[in-house]
């Protein structure tokens, strides 16, 4: 078997994500995240030979770190198809699900994929190259509003309004391509920490092209019914919207506000997990000092009942 590739990626909580899947030897399980192998790898140290993983990850890049064991089958899907692609594979159900939500180091680091806001590249920051959306479409194509929203909500930028005004003043004259490019039109509104606001800016764009909120939440209506009684569910989130989405999921079952039309209030919903963590397992200090980019990890545990 080949090891995982802790030059693609540091697997995140790792002993507390095996705790929290409470793996049974010869059970099923999914790693809807597989990256460069970390957590896949320990997944299937505590498998028997009657055991199976299923590793789904959207970059053909994470392929290459596929592991050479007849108990594990990459998937390189987006994880929002997760009952239809294990179906094809004739599972129904399962007795784990992981998700270590957002991008890779590798991916991070490699300059062409532009994710980060050190390197040149072109406005790029997908994670699956076969979709069409990149930055760059984002940025020279959405409304003003929709520029705003996403800056706030996935950034919180604290001047999300007069970016995105001056983005569609911007790009008339000259429209987006790379990274340098965009970085010098918008020098002027840079608030605070030049380092800090870029990354919140770029943070919104990749969670934006990604549609990262939007896989989630379908990853997490789609777990009752793939998950077996008794299975577990963890995610590991690193964005406080992702994991109050999670938390609300685990919690209610559903994302529904409450019907404010019903004058006798909707009945109690009810939840088909229960919730292993009242409050989010993070990173012990050993690990930050090891691994510095853990520090904002979340980890919850649900239960299928
Ligand atoms: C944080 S890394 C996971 C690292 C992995 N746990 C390890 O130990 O190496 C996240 C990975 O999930 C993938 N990914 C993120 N969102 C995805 C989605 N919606 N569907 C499929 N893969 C996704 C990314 O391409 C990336 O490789």
């Amino acid at each position: 078997m080949r090891d995982s590739n802790p030059a693609y990626h540091i697997p995140v909580l790792l002993s507390e994500a095996m705790d929290g899947l409470n793996i049974r030897a010869s059970g099923v399980f999914v790693d809807c995240t597989f990256g460069g192998g970390g957590h896949s790898t320990e997944i299937l140290a505590h498998l028997d030979a009657a055991g199976r993983l299923y590793g789904f990850d959207q970059d053909s890049d994470a392929k290459r770190n596929s592991l050479q064991d007849e108990r594990f089958v990459f998937i390189p899907h987006n994880f929002r198809h997760l009952q239809r692609f294990l179906r094809l594979h004739g599972v129904t159900k399962v007795d784990g699900i992981l998700a270590d939500l957002g991008v890779s180091s590798h991916q991070f680091d490699e300059p062409a994929r532009g994710f980060s806001t050190r390197a040149e590249a072109n406005l790029d920051m997908r994670m699956d190259k076969r979709q069409s959306v990149t930055a760059e479409t984002i940025l020279n194509t959405y409304e003003e509003q929709k520029l705003q929203k996403m800056f706030s909500l996935y950034g919180e930028v604290t001047n999300a309004k007069t970016l995105a005004k001056a983005i569609v003043t911007l790009r008339n004259k000259t429209p987006f391509r790379t990274v340098n490019g965009f970085k010098q039109a918008i020098a002027d509104l840079v608030k605070g920490n030049p380092n800090r606001y870029l990354a919140q800016v770029f943070q919104a764009l990749r969670i934006e092209v990604n549609d990262e909120t939007g896989a989630l939440r379908e990853l997490l209506e789609q777990a009752p019914a793939v998950l077996k009684p008794g299975g577990r569910f963890v995610i590991i989130s690193f964005h406080s919207l992702e994991d109050r989405m999670v938390k609300q999921f685990f919690k209610n079952g559903h994302f529904e506000e409450k019907d404010e039309q019903d004058p006798y209030g909707s009945s109690p919903s009810i939840t088909p997990f229960r919730t292993l963590t009242k409050k989010p397992i993070t990173p012990s200090e050993k690990e930050l000092s090891q691994n510095p980019r853990a520090r904002s990890a979340k980890l919850r545990i649900a239960e299928k009942i």
